[in-house]
């Protein structure tokens, strides 16, 4: 069994299309995107307009269920530009979607943790808002009650899989569409880069393979587009891969 794990396309048109194309070159049994699908600067419509043209089991992201709750004069910057892009079919779409989901009895799905769209799991901030790899034990005791093998959250765009000691895998496949943070130790991350974010996950025997791919894209058009929006410092982030 093969598994394609998306996470924070944020309207990232440009950077779907090229995941989705990596994915259609590797076989894959079955799609799952964590969300946080729409809101950004770059292509919220052309994004929907992806999304909806291929089966994925899809759930809803923080930012998500703000385009769904919030009235658009209180929304940030970004979730506005987006709900002012979206047809009223594609809100119809994410209302349907479901908070966490499962594939079979292999894979547990969530956004942030298992109790939470906008909490950081695999990752913790500092006080100075830099992003520190979360240790094992507190990983572990977000997921006690789960007793799939497999278990995927996104939420800090930052790619991470960690192996419990129950054998359990927690990974975070990063962000598709916006792979910008800072770590408070930038080692701790293997590849500083703009491309776009996603998980391959492959059945070998009684073993999962977890592949945390990084595809290349036209990430300086997505960055022109998103600096069309007013998005200056998105923009950087898009051109950089990285987040000052
Ligand atoms: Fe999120």
């Amino acid at each position: 069994m093969r598994i394609a794990v998306l996470s924070d396309v944020h309207g990232n048109a440009l950077a779907l299309e090229a995941v989705l194309a990596d994915i259609g070159r590797q076989a894959t049994d079955v799609i799952c995107n964590l969300g946080d699908h729409f809101s950004g600067p770059v292509d919220p419509l052309g994004t929907a307009q992806l999304l909806r043209g291929f089966d994925a089991i899809s759930i809803l992201g923080n930012h998500d269920r703000y385009l769904l709750d919030e009235a658009p004069e209180d929304m940030s910057k970004v979730d506005r530009i987006a709900i002012e892009a979206l047809r009223p079919c594609d809100l119809d779409w994410l209302r349907s979607l479901p908070e966490t989901d499962v594939v079979g009895d292999v894979l547990y799905l969530c956004h942030g943790t298992p109790a939470s769209d906008d909490t950081h799991w695999l990752q913790t901030k500092d006080a100075d808002g830099r992003f520190f790899p979360t240790a094992p034990d507190v990983i572990a005791s977000a997921c006690e009650e789960i007793a799939l093998p497999l278990i995927c959250c996104g939420h800090s765009h930052v790619a991470r899989a960690v192996k419990l000691e129950n054998g359990h895998i927690v990974f975070n496949p990063g962000s598709v569409g916006r792979p910008a943070y800072t770590m408070a130790d930038p080692t701790s991350i293997a590849r500083l880069s703009p491309d776009a974010g996603y998980a391959l996950v492959t059945q070998k025997g009684a073993e999962w393979d977890i592949e945390l791919r990084q595809v290349p894209y036209d990430h300086m058009s997505a960055a022109q587009q998103a600096r069309d929006h007013g998005a200056k410092t998105w923009a950087k982030n898009l051109e950089m891969g990285w987040q000052r």
